[in-house]
């Protein structure tokens, strides 16, 4: 049994914040979003954000497009990727891409898909994997610290495409590995990975997350079937809530 760790919200660096409705998250997360970058900035010259997919993080990017930022500093990522060309509508890079990225001046090389254009998504991840060390200038079985990255969780408590019962929960060694949704392909970066960040953002939104974040919170459950408590960064932890989601922890 893989239980993950509790989330003691009082601990220095684990946060669970509560906000009364979608928009007040939003604006929460962009409040977060922009200290952790700007502060890596200000220390590193240089700021990291992996992305999450999903519906509730694009109100989010709607309003990064709305900000004065130093894009030539900035890198942008995705957490994970479902297995379709960039220009399908369930891409993550496309959301991102029309709710932000094509609103501001990031340079081209700033931005980092996960690249879906293997016939083997197995080849595709290794080939991210690879960028991704090239980039932070690491070797394998080195992990880098991204700045930020974003997340969201479903109703089955998966997070980025770290799905419940499937053998990408288990993988430890890699950066990035292959996730399975039904059957689908996913690209999608590994717990471990998540878990070297220095500040992890969860946005959860919804009724429907209430039974998920019961059994992430819980003190003991197996994280094969709730794969988001698998997510217990060396860094900083933030849950942000709204009111639907989150009423049994305010
Ligand atoms: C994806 C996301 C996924 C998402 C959750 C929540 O590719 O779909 O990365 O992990 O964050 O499914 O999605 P919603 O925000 O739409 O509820």
């Amino acid at each position: 049994m893989l239980t993950g760790g509790v989330i003691n919200p009082n601990s220095m660096d684990r946060h669970v914040e509560v906000l009364p409705d979608l928009a007040a998250l939003v604006d929460r997360s962009l409040e977060l979003v922009l200290e952790k970058l700007n502060d890596a900035i200000a220390h590193r010259s240089i700021a990291t954000i992996a992305l999450s997919g999903g519906s509730t993080p694009k109100p989010l990017y709607e309003k990064l497009a709305e900000q004065d930022l130093p894009w030539d500093q900035l890198h942008v990522f995705w957490g994970d990727e479902r297995y379709v060309p960039p220009t399908h509508e369930d891409s993550n890079y496309r959301m991102a891409r029309l709710a932000w990225l094509d609103k501001v001046p990031i340079p081209a090389k700033n931005i980092h898909p996960m690249l879906t254009n293997e016939a083997d998504p197995a080849i595709a991840a290794q080939s991210h994997e690879a960028d991704i060390q090239t980039f932070f200038q690491i070797e394998p079985g080195e992990f880098p610290a991204f700045d930020v990255i974003l997340l969201g969780i479903g109703d089955d408590a998966h997070t980025a495409s770290l799905f419940p019962g499937t053998d990408a929960l288990k993988v430890r060694e890699r950066l990035i590995t292959v996730g399975n949704k039904d059957g689908q392909p996913r690209i999608t970066f590994t717990a471990p990975l998540i878990n070297h960040a220095r500040t992890v953002l969860f946005m959860v939104a919804g009724e429907n997350k209430q039974h998920a974040l019961s059994q992430i919170f819980a003190p003991d459950a197996d994280a094969m079937n709730y794969p988001s408590r698998l997510i217990q960064p060396q860094g900083e932890l933030w849950w942000l809530l709204d009111q639907s989601a989150g009423k049994n922890f305010s």
